[in-house]
């Protein structure tokens, strides 16, 4: 017998019922229930979406003549999933971007917030994000992180357009009805760079025998320098290996650097095709050097240099390099942490 037969529809009870629970609250469940637990996979909203850079660049130069940071406070231009409706500014159910614009001598004040937020950098130098007195230096594909409730301001001593990709928890915050920030005053930068703690893998501070095992965020800057040296590395140590992936981590803990939406950095090698299987957790791909091919389930896209593309839960995704001599390097966020968290993540072969 198929336990997926059709139910009764709203249409099929009474008006005066139906006007008779919703007087009181009350809905029957029945008429949605397919709807709410759809048979074997959920019913996604998360389009396969590509953001090219080409495009939205000129757009986003063009928000830094239109609006000054002052009316703007953070000069963004949301990567919103048309699956999701542009106005509710999510590129999947949990994982929101947006690219920011800071312009010479701009200042974004400082404030804070409970959603968790990671920045990206894509382009320009002499910009710093100052994170709870420590100032933090950007550069192309360094990784900042802002989690929860820490202060965090922009600023920018350079000559030229500083341009990255922001990636926050916003979504499933806001919808958890915790979503909100505090606005601060202008941070003196009083910490040492806390990355210059842990400057080499498997290896932590432990002065006097003292570990800083609880703390919560030890490391705020990723330098790409160091991210790149270590994939290359990877692959060089290990040329069998399935995929030329690192994780950004809590370097004292090994756990995921942030709580909800995990980040890491792939190298895809010249000619290298590799299969990702449909997993339950959406993902986001942006394009720090090289470019790529991705294949979400049918859809395909071609990225070059700062595009950025996202892929929903229980989807397969290709990734190919086409070049023969040239790697690509890729900042992927996804929503892995939080899956595993809920006791939902699945893999699907
Ligand atoms: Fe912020």
């Amino acid at each position: 017998m198929n336990d997926m037969h059709a139910l009764g529809t709203l249409e099929d009870l009474p008006l005066s019922y139906r006007e008779a629970l919703s007087a009181q609250n009350l809905v029957p469940l029945w008429p949605s229930l397919r709807s709410v637990l759809p048979p074997g996979k959920p019913a996604l909203r998360t389009r396969p979406t590509h953001w090219p850079y080409s495009s939205l660049r000129p757009l986003l130069l063009q928000a830094g003549e239109l609006t000054p940071v002052e009316k703007a406070e953070r000069r963004v231009l949301v990567l919103a999933n048309p699956g999701h409706g542009l106005e509710k500014m999510q590129a999947s159910s949990s994982i929101y971007l947006g690219m920011q614009l800071l312009l010479p001598g701009e200042w974004a004040p400082a404030h804070r917030h409970t959603p968790n937020a990671v920045r990206m950098i894509v382009e320009g130098e002499g910009a710093y994000t100052t994170v709870e007195g420590e100032k933090c230096p950007m550069s192309r594909g360094d990784l900042i992180l802002t989690p929860t409730g820490l202060w965090h301001e922009h600023g920018h001593d350079g000559t030229a357009p500083v341009i990255w990709l922001d990636v926050l928890d916003l979504p499933l915050v806001y919808y958890t009805e915790t979503s909100y920030a505090i606005e601060g005053k202008e941070q003196h930068v009083t910490a040492t760079e806390r990355e210059r703690r842990y400057a080499r893998g498997g290896v932590v501070p432990s002065p006097v025998f003292a570990r800083d095992a609880a703390r919560r965020n030890p490391m705020l800057r990723y330098a790409w320098s160091d991210t790149h040296a270590a994939l290359l590395s990877l692959a060089a140590a290990e040329p069998q290996i399935e995929a030329v992936q690192v994780a950004y981590v809590n370097p004292e803990t090994g756990a995921d650097c942030q709580n909800i939406l995990g980040y890491s950095a792939l190298m895809l090698r010249p000619g290298e095709t590799l299969r990702l299987p449909a997993r339950s957790p959406a993902m986001v791909f942006h394009l720090i050097e090289g470019g790529a091919e991705i294949v979400v389930g049918e859809t395909p896209f071609a990225l070059t240099q700062a595009d950025t593309c996202c892929a929903p839960g229980y989807t397969p995704v290709t990734l190919t390099n086409r070049s023969a001599s040239t790697p690509a390097f890729l900042f992927i966020a996804d929503e892995t942490p939080l899956h595993k968290k809920l006791g939902v993540y699945e893999t699907r072969a």
